[in-house]
């Protein structure tokens, strides 16, 4: 049976080595999704701060679950983007949003390699019966040498992602979650290279 069993993976390996278009699709997953496929934009919306602080950590003692989101800007090169601002705001854990201050919001400048950093928290869901948007952030990333990116990040498995007419899977974090760590999100930005004249 095992021998049997062994033949039927021989063969199968054989069937896909053989597949003309076997290489071509390996290519292709090879592909880093930067080349080429900047990151979609979305409104703003009504709630933005300008002249936000420059921190990691947007908590100020407000409760909610502890969301880390953290990436990279990248180029459509796939080349690490040094020295972007990364400006991100969202409501609170009852989906209220501090237009007073700046609770949830805050700005950080991506490193050498291009990540950025936030501590804030998980965002809830805000509307009416006619209008829902799906828990989600807003952020902003200004290039050092390319336009600005506004846009807005969802997240995977959450009901009312199909409902929100602005959700858009392009924009999913990933989300890994250990035990006794906080939840982690992560999103890489993708902005288009600037030809420098
Ligand atoms: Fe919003």
């Amino acid at each position: 049976m095992l021998k049997f069993r062994r033949k039927i993976l021989q063969a199968g390996a054989g069937l896909v080595l053989a597949d003309p278009m076997f290489s071509q699709r390996r290519a292709l997953a090879q592909t880093p999704e930067c080349v080429d496929n900047p990151t979609p934009r979305q409104i703003e919306g009504p709630y933005y701060t300008p002249q936000t602080p420059r921190r990691s950590n947007l908590i100020d003692g407000l409760p909610g679950e502890i969301l880390v989101l953290e990436g990279r800007v990248l180029s459509t090169a796939c080349q690490p983007v040094a020295g972007a601002i990364v400006d991100l705001w969202s409501c609170d854990a009852q989906g209220v949003y501090d237009n007073t201050g700046f609770k949830l919001r805050g700005h950080q400048i991506t490193n050498a390699q291009g990540w950025y950093r936030f501590e804030t928290l998980m965002p809830g869901a805000y509307g009416n019966s006619s209008f829902r948007r799906t828990p989600h952030l807003h952020v902003k990333i200004q290039p050092p040498a390319s336009s600005l990116l506004t846009t807005q990040l969802y997240f995977p498995d959450q009901p009312l992602n199909q409902r929100d007419g602005f959700f858009n899977p392009a924009l999913l974090v990933k989300i890994e979650q250990k035990a006794k760590q906080p939840k982690r999100a992560l999103f890489d930005f993708v902005v288009p290279v600037q030809a420098r004249g």
